[in-house]
């Protein structure tokens, strides 16, 4: 983990937040590299299950809502994580995960025998609204991003026309007030969701469950995972969250061990439910063929954006030996590596630089590119396999005479020649969304 942690610093994928006045827990910048990453998994996921699809729309809500929400849908009542508190190092633990030999500074004397008793803890973040300390409206930072989807249900369905079985999907920020955050940006008090709320017929549930089962399953190996670093965990009936009847969830594989990346839940009727109750307003949907009104049930997938990227970079990271040298290649799938191609001349000389970089600005306008005359061609190679970067495309002086380049692909090193019109088309290819 510690050699992923610094290359992500190192190469500008993911910083520690305010890192100039020390850092703050739990909370991460995502850099130059990061950011595009980051963005890459957000749009194949939205392809993926929005735009691909004619059953699924989105939406993009506001993350602070009416307070009565987090009321209505349970969050200030149930939200809770257990804490204990060590009476001799006067630490405070997450009782379920709770190591008193990696978490505790005194880790003999902390052997349990000295802890209190569990107490509730919310995890939501307080914030208030408005100029003065007396009129504030107090609310909270959303810890999920799907309340906004069932309270703005019926101005989704109305407006866009949709019938019950379809789903909202969403992506954006959430925040936890976590106790331990931990594990890089695993466990962190900002981060980002994908979520669908898919809403059924309450007797099709289960059916509906298993097709999500495989549906979110394939995501995950289409963006590039090792299936074999990925299982199914499910949820005894008592770590269920207070909405859920049923949840299972994508584990990873992490260097610090299994860890969960997504959610899947049948949250049943609760939220429309709740929602009605504590507005008032009735959340319930007509079916216009059977002539039947009803509360939909919903099946949630509910994936981390920051736990994708996490478990991408794990997978990614290899050390290989090269001609006697060590080389460390970020073997991440063409269609979410940050930079698809980078474009070297051979030489600065002669010409090369100046048609390497009319190259470059030709292809920047189809994918994100990368521009390197500095140094030996085979450290320009090496700094490109270190950000994972798929094609690295070389002019040399046969460029000149033929319109030729050579196109190397990263993870086998081989290298072919191909004519420059030809290039963009390629590399395109290699890089879309489209399943094989
Ligand atoms: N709406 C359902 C829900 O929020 P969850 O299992 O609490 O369910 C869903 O969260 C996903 O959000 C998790 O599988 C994980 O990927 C991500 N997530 C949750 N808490 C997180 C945290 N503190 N840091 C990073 N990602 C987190």
């Amino acid at each position: 983990m510690d050699n992923i942690v610094s290359l992500c610093k190192r190469r500008g994928f993911i910083f520690q937040s305010s890192a100039i006045y020390g850092g703050i827990n739990g909370c991460w910048d995502f850099g130059p590299l990061g950011v595009e990453l980051k963005n890459n998994i957000k749009q194949d996921w939205w392809y993926t299950f929005v735009r691909q699809r004619d059953d699924i729309v989105g939406l993009d809500a506001s993350i602070l809502m009416h307070p009565d929400v987090w009321k209505a849908s349970g969050h200030v009542d149930e939200f809770n994580d257990l804490l204990v508190d060590c009476k001799e190092c006067k630490k405070r633990f997450r009782e379920d995960h709770f190591n008193p030999e990696e978490d505790c500074p005194n880790k003999p004397h902390c052997n349990g025998e000295h802890l209190s008793e569990p107490r509730a803890f919310n995890m939501m973040l307080k914030t208030s609204l408005g100029a003065s300390e007396d009129t504030a409206v107090h609310t909270y930072l959303r810890p999920e991003t799907c309340q906004s989807i069932f309270v703005d249900f019926k101005e989704v369905y109305s407006s866009s026309r949709m019938k019950v079985p379809f789903g909202i999907a969403q992506i954006g920020k959430a925040f936890r007030n976590e106790i331990n955050p931990r594990n890089f940006i695993f466990r962190s008090r900002e981060f980002e969701q994908m979520e669908i709320e898919f809403f059924c017929k309450s007797e099709d549930e289960e059916p509906c469950f298993e097709t999500w089962k495989h549906d979110i399953w394939q995501w995950y190996l289409d963006i590039g995972l090792t299936e074999s670093k990925l299982r199914w965990y499910n949820h005894p009936a008592e770590t269920l969250a207070h909405y859920s009847s049923r949840t299972e969830d994508i584990e990873f594989d992490f260097p610090f061990g299994w860890g969960e990346l997504q959610g899947l839940a049948n949250r049943g009727t609760y939220d429309l439910t709740q929602h009605t109750k504590h507005s008032g307003k009735d959340l319930s949907y007509f079916d216009q063929q059977t002539n039947e009104r009803f509360t939909p049930s919903v099946i949630e997938p509910s994936a981390g954006v920051d736990r994708t990227a996490l478990a991408l970079l794990c997978d990614a990271y290899h050390e290989e030996e090269v001609e006697g040298e060590k080389r460390i290649v970020m073997k991440l799938h063409p269609r979410i590596a940050p930079i698809k191609a980078a474009i070297l001349p051979l030489v600065k000389k002669d010409g090369l630089a100046e048609l390497a970089q009319d190259f470059e600005k030709k292809l920047r306008k189809k994918f994100p590119t990368f521009y390197d005359q500095a140094g030996a061609i085979g450290r320009r190679y090496r700094r490109m396999d270190e950000v994972g970067t798929p094609f690295c495309i070389c002019l040399d002086y046969d460029t000149k005479d033929d319109n030729t380049v050579t196109i190397r692909d990263r993870d086998t090193m081989e290298q072919i020649r191909l004519p420059m019109d030809d290039v963009a088309a390629y590399i395109e290819a290699k890089c879309t969304n489209e399943r094989d």
